[in-house]
């Protein structure tokens, strides 16, 4: 190691420091060689600082200085002074000052990097990830991962100051029910058997209730083996939360005030609690999402009554199968034909056959469609949209699931396009009384929209008999800005209703006890009401920090096909270690 101490970071060194003697360590972010002098931005995780290699000064150390290169790691001795009258950088905190080097010590020296390390990177992400290390060393991602350093520990102190307790779960476990397909472990020690990694600590924190443990939470990772998304990866970080004797309402203000205290730590910014609450059914109605963003109005309109028996046989037929039409008014806003195929292909996306339109012209209607239309259709369509010249109309017509979500991404995708919000707004809003069930056409049965283990509404309870399907569940998912940055639920704490729940999701008895019968019995040992809820740790670092992706605030994120290019995982294992587990892997 090098005789230099460090004296100072590279982002520090500002006027007040001009005249001293300091010795600064870190990376050569660029060198600019002007003949006499030689100018290096030295760079470490707190900033840039330029020093100068001056012939002047001491002619070797100059020289030397003539053969160093990008990467290159430095030491260096040097007297601060004040830049040159014209040559400041007020972008950054050193950018007063530079460094004049009386001597340094090259600590190490680098290959050509395969991407240049600066704020914005044109290289691919494979490349990028396949060289990680030297991506994290870009100033972005540097900011990111301190910002996730920061926020971690600011979710510990403020649990922790609100009588958490900060718990372990076991990651070697048994299949958890959040719903994607799990990550296996084989079990060397009980041939044929598996471990499942968990997709949530789901089970084991409602355990932790019945221990008597009243509060608890985990910043912990969490398995899913599904399709990767921007805002999806196979292992994940949830703030992971649970609590005893606790109503929605009293959950809410204890949770909105983490979310302050993280965008307080982390921008700056004061958010206003209480956060506006929104129930499930209003969400899909009007905005079409169950995650609504909430900056902007585009509220979905019903005109299904309006076409009943209608001229225009795609609507007649629509509403004969008891489907819906839904409609985005926009006012004062052009679209060329190009731009309407363009929302055409949106609402494709989502299974929507057509979009339909109408152009309302001072004097005529234009559109494909209109010439269909009945007078009485006409003047009952515009009475009830109150349409004026300027308006443009963007009909949906099918079953009610491919209507709402068709036209619910259309209206994110109008917002964006249309720049109907302030894109710094941070807007929160909880979503409330998730249905219980829904259908699913794939497994011909009632499915749990969270999970197994989500009380109903105690006002609902009659309904598990009656009609499952309108039966509201006490469960909430918290918003931001068309993101879903966490959900959660009061649990069921007693074991008649979780049976019966088991029973209408035909989760059979002798299945409910191989899957989850610890969770059942502990039911029966005095469990407490309890609920809780988890955030996804880097979907609120990546709205935070404003990335395009959730791999920009993970260290070591996976590609969208789940693979880390950097260390090839996954890979094959040798014949011994399957051996050793009785595993025969089939050719495909
Ligand atoms: P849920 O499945 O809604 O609930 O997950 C909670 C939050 O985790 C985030 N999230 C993800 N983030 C990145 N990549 C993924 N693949 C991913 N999947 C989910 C989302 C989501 O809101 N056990 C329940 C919580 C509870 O009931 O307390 C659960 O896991 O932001
Ligand atoms: P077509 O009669 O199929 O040529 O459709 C006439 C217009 O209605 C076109 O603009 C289509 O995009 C639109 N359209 C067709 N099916 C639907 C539907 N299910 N909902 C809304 N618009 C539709």
């Amino acid at each position: 190691m090098t005789l230099f101490k460090r004296t100072h970071s590279c982002g520090q060194l500002c006027e007040k420091e001009i005249g001293q003697e300091v010795v600064l360590m870190g990376w050569v972010a660029t060198r600019r060689d002007h003949g006499g002098l030689i100018f290096v931005d030295l760079r470490d995780r707190e900033g840039m600082t330029q020093i100068v290699f001056n012939p002047t000064i001491d002619p070797k150390v100059h020289e030397l200085g003539k053969h160093l290169r990008s990467e290159y790691v430095l030491a260096i001795r040097g007297k601060v002074e004040r830049r040159p009258a014209g040559m400041e950088n007020s972008k950054l905190v050193t950018g007063a000052i530079e460094i004049k080097v009386i001597e340094f010590e090259l600590l190490n020296s680098s290959k050509t990097p395969p991407f240049e390390i600066d704020e914005r990177c044109e290289a691919g992400e494979e490349v990028r990830l396949k060289y990680r290390y030297l991506d994290l060393r870009r100033p972005p991602l540097q900011k990111n991962i301190i910002l996730r350093h920061k926020i971690l520990q600011a979710t510990r102190q403020y649990l922790s100051d609100h009588g958490f307790l900060e718990i372990e779960t076991p990651y070697l476990t048994k299949s958890t029910p959040e719903g994607a397909r799990d990550y296996l472990v084989p079990a060397r020690l009980s041939p044929g058997r598996f471990y499942a990694l968990p997709q949530s600590p789901q089970l084991f924190k409602q355990l932790l209730m019945v221990s008597g443990f009243d509060r608890y939470f985990q910043i912990v990772r969490c398995f899913r083996d599904e399709d990767l998304r921007a805002d999806r990866q196979p292992e994940f970080t949830q703030i992971d939360i649970e609590m005893s004797f606790i109503t929605p309402e009293e959950l809410f203000p204890i949770m909105e005030g983490l979310i302050s205290q993280l965008w307080e730590i982390g921008l700056g910014q004061k958010i206003k609690t209480p956060f506006p609450q929104i129930s499930h059914r209003e969400a899909t109605e009007k905005y079409g999402l169950d995650k609504p963003d909430l900056r902007f109005g585009l509220p979905l309109q019903e005109v299904t009554r309006v076409f009943k028996g209608s001229g225009f046989k795609v609507f007649a037929d629509v509403v004969s199968k008891g489907g819906m039409i839904k409609v985005l008014k926009l006012s004062g806003v052009e679209l060329s034909r190009k731009d309407l195929d363009d929302l055409t292909a949106v609402v494709g996306i989502y299974g929507a056959k057509g979009l339909a339109w109408i152009k309302i012209l001072p004097n005529e209607w234009q559109s494909p469609i209109v010439k269909f239309f009945s007078d009485a259709e006409k003047t009952s369509l515009k009475a009830e949209l109150n349409l004026q010249a300027g308006d443009i109309v963007l009909f949906v017509a099918d079953q009610p699931k491919v209507v709402q979500e068709s036209l619910g991404h259309l209206r994110q995708h109008l917002g964006a396009k249309l720049k109907l919000y302030d894109p710094k707004e941070y807007l929160f809003t909880w979503v409330t009384d998730f249905p219980m069930f829904e259908y699913s056409e794939q497994e011909k049965r009632l499915v749990a929209v969270h999970h197994p283990f989500t009380s109903p509404k105690t006002e609902d309870i009659p309904l598990l008999q009656k009609s499952p399907e309108t039966c509201r569940a006490e469960a909430y998912d918290l918003i931001l800005n068309g993101n879903e940055i966490g959900g959660g639920s009061i649990r069921i704490h007693s074991s008649e209703v979780q049976s019966q729940v088991f029973e209408l999701l035909k989760i059979g008895a002798e299945e409910a006890k191989e899957k989850f019968g610890f969770l059942l019995d502990a039911l029966e040992f005095g469990a407490p009401p309890h609920g809780g809820i988890a955030f996804g740790l880097d979907r609120i670092l990546m709205l935070l920090a404003s990335a395009d992706s959730i791999r920009d605030v993970i260290a070591f994120p996976k590609t969208q096909k789940g693979t880390d290019p950097m260390c090839d995982a996954p890979s094959t294992v040798s014949a011994k270690q399957l051996d050793e587990l009785g595993i025969q892997v089939k050719k495909k």
